[in-house]
Order: C-alpha cells, then sequence, then structure tokens
C-alpha cells in the first residue's frame, strides 16, 4: 500500500514508521517538528535525542520511503504532497497532544486547536477532492468521553426517545482544550464522512506507555524520542522516570481517578489492525483503543511492586491536583472490536515496567528533574 505517516517524528509516528516499513509498503513520512520546536520553547528536553529523520529512514532496510518537512495545517504545501503521494490510507498523528499544554495560557490553547483543526480538516478535503477512496486512520482519545456515569460504548450509542430510536456519535464532554479538539476533529470528520461517501477510522486511544515497537527491537535509533516533562509526558512514563531518578511518584489528588491504558506495542498492532480492515465507504469506524484500565493510585503501585524486583525503592507523594477533573467516579469503557479483530493485548506486567525501567536507567544522567513536577494548572 502507499501509506502516509503525519506526525512521523513523533511518540508514536516513529515507531509505525518503523514497523510499517518491514511489511513492503511505500511510505511517505512527514513531519515539521512542531513538538520539537515547542520542547525548546519551553525548555523541556526528551530523554533520547533522536538522529536526523533521513538518516534514520536510512538505516531502514524498506528503500521506497520518503520524509518531507511539511506542515499539515498549511493547505499549500500539504495538498501538494497529498496530490502527487496520492496515498491509499494516511495515518494522522500530527496533533499537539498535550492537555497541560493547551490548558497553559491562551497562546497554546489557541495553537492546539488551530494545528489540530487546521491538519484535520486539510486532510479530509484533500481526501474528498483528490482521492475519496483513500482510508483515513485518525487518532482520537479516550479522553474525548470524559468520565460519564454510564458505560461507555465504542463510539456510537442508541437513543431511544419518545419512542423513536436512532444511532449518534456517543456523548463527549472534554476536560481540556486538547481533548475538545479531538472532539471537534470527530465532528468534523463525522460531517465529512456522512455528506462525502469517505471513508475514516477514529480510534479513541488511553494513554500510552513504553518505549519499543515490538520486544525484538534493540537499536535505539528505532526508539522514539521519550518525553517524561510535566507538558508532554504521559503519566506511567513519568512514572517510571520519577521512580528511577528517586523522586516520589506525583499521584494527582485522590489518586482514584480510572482510565484505559495501552502498551506503545499494542498502538502499531492496532494500526496495522486498522489499515488491513477500512472502514467501509461511508463509515465513521470508531474503536476504544486501550487494553486495561487502571487507577492512577493502581498504576503508583504496580510501579512500586515491580522495581521492588530490581531494588528501586519507589516513593509515592500525593499532590494537590493541578487539573480540574472528577475524582471519584463510575468508569467502565467498552474495548471488545480491536479484540475481535485479532488484537491479543500485551499487559503490564512486572517485567515490562522493569523493562521501560532499565532503558531509562541507561539514560539516567539525561533526566532533567527540574521539568517533572506539574507547572501547568487549571
Ligand atoms: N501518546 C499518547 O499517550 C496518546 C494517547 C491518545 C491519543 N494520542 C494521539 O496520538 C497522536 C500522536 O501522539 P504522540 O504521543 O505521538 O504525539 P507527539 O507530539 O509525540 O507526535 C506528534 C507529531 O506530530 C507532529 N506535528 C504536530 N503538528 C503538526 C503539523 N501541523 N504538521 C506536521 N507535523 C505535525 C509533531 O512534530 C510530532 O512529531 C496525537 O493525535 C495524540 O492526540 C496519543
Amino acid at each position: 500500500m502507499k501509506i502516509m505517516i503525519l506526525g512521523a517524528n513523533g511518540y508514536l509516528g516513529w515507531p509505525t514508521s518503523v514497523e510499517l516499513s518491514s511489511k513492503n509498503h511505500k511510505l511517505l513520512l512527514i513531519d515539521n517538528f512542531t513538538k520539537k520546536n515547542i520542547l525548546k520553547e519551553y525548555n523541556r528536553q526528551p530523554l533520547l535525542i533522536n538522529k536526523s529523520m533521513n538518516s534514520r529512514i536510512k538505516l531502514l532496510e524498506n528503500k521506497n520511503i520518503n520524509f518531507k518537512n511539511i506542515d499539515c495545517s498549511n493547505y499549500t504545501g500539504f495538498s501538494r504532497a497529498f496530490k502527487s503521494f496520492m496515498p491509499d490510507a494516511v495515518i494522522h498523528y500530527a496533533e499537539l497532544p498535550s492537555a497541560p499544554y493547551s490548558m497553559f495560557g491562551h497562546k497554546e490553547g489557541w495553537r492546539t486547536l488551530e494545528n489540530n483543526l487546521k491538519s484535520t480538516f486539510n486532510l479530509i478535503t484533500c481526501i474528498k477532492d483528490f482521492n475519496p477512496n483513500c482510508h483515513m486512520i485518525k487518532l482520537g482519545t479516550m479522553g474525548e468521553y470524559g468520565t460519564p456515569n454510564i458505560d461507555i460504548e465504542e463510539g456510537w450509542i442508541d437513543v431511544a426517545h419518545n419512542k423513536r430510536k436512532q444511532k449518534f456519535l456517543y456523548p463527549r464532554q472534554a476536560s481540556s482544550l486538547y481533548h475538545t479538539s479531538k472532539i471537534m476533529d470527530t465532528d468534523l470528520l463525522w460531517f465529512y464522512v456522512r455528506l462525502y461517501n469517505l471513508r475514516v477510522t477514529d480510534l479513541m486511544q488511553g494513554p500510552v506507555y513504553g518505549i519499543k515497537s515490538n520486544n525484538k527491537i534493540s537499536n535505539e535509533n528505532f526508539f522514539p524520542e521519550f518525553s517524561y516533562d510535566d507538558l508532554f509526558g504521559t503519566v506511567l512514563n513519568r512514572f517510571i522516570v520519577q521512580a528511577v531518578a528517586g523522586i516520589p511518584l506525583t499521584v494527582y489528588g485522590s489518586g482514584n481517578q480510572v482510565r484505559g491504558y495501552i502498551n506503545l506495542i499494542d498502538t502499531v498492532k492496532c494500526i496495522n489492525i486498522a489499515l488491513k480492515n477500512p472502514a467501509k465507504k461511508g463509515s465513521l469506524e470508531i474503536y476504544n483503543q486501550f487494553t486495561e484500565q487502571f487507577s492512577v493510585n493502581e498504576l503508583a503501585a504496580k510501579v512500586k511492586k515491580a522495581l521492588k524486583k530490581v531494588d528501586i525503592d519507589v516513593m509515592i507523594k500525593k499532590i494537590r491536583n493541578p487539573r480540574i477533573e472528577a475524582e471519584k467516579h463510575y468508569y467502565n469503557a467498552s474495548n471488545q472490536k480491536m479484540k475481535k479483530l485479532g488484537l491479543k493485548p500485551s499487559l503490564l506486567t512486572d517485567e515490562v515496567i522493569i523493562d521501560i525501567a532499565m532503558f531509562i536507567k541507561k539514560h539516567i544522567k539525561r533526566i532533567n528533574k527540574k521539568i517533572i513536577q506539574p507547572k501547568s494548572g487549571w
């Protein structure tokens, strides 16, 4: 297949590119390094600094891979690349993925909304105008649903009202501007799909953890840059960095907040499943992409228990919650669709936590303790 990967230098984009490169696809990778630039602007650093994209691509066996530095929110540049490549499928990761960054202030909030909506709008309009058969695979987030007091379905819900029934998008209630941008994306995509008979898969993913796209990879050129800072790090990755750095794991508020989590290995497997099972024409296929549900307290306890086995003594500290969010709530989300299509989850075992910790320990000198504590609150 001819596949475009937008946001190919990111935490998920680079491992996805590496995995798809082994499958003989023709790939066009796109990124404008906006995350790298934002990290610099806010004095945050990832744990790894990758070599240039072009030198990493040369290390891959597949020679049908090109990279272009293009801003997906710029229609002229993006549409030119789309038209000349004419993809069969596009994997869209090119968004600003941070709740705390989006809530930092007016500039950051608008930058998130503008970047994410423009990138999504440019892509769906290119598909409509130039290649309506192209399958778009878009990353959404479980955070779009919020924490409703009913079970969370996979994207859609049947509503019965005054003796009539209709299927609607499952209600969405964001808790940050970042999550709001993802809800707006979903609405936009559903609008285009139903008007123009397009095919879109929207993956409602939970927070991702890990560093490898599969267990056999050890060459760090194929690992993504790994963020652990307060703006771009995800909770479990941050906890393991805190543990290795000998500082307490920062549990926000009561720690009873429950979410669905997923290993990076499974993110890549789900992308492969989505590629093999394209949405039908006129259909917005939505999957809940997580494998296990944990409270923040459970995550912290799991890290403490696992790392005791390798003599890392983990401290846990509850701090004032910097976010406005429910700390005690019902949470029961469905995640059957990916499993029905063949996903065998890689679960959060002690070995998985130890493996991530050993990778972090190897780079312990690069940990900057000043960028870990939360500085953005709302
Ligand atoms: N990492 C997670 O835990 C997680 C969980 C749920 C959903 N997601 C979603 O998955 C996607 C990827 O997340 P990630 O963690 O890899 O983020 P990331 O920030 O590491 O990667 C995104 C990449 O896209 C690039 N990018 C952003 N805007 C761009 C633009 N306008 N033009 C070109 N490139 C652009 C960035 O430079 C970056 O390299 C996002 O849409 C995010 O919302 C991530």
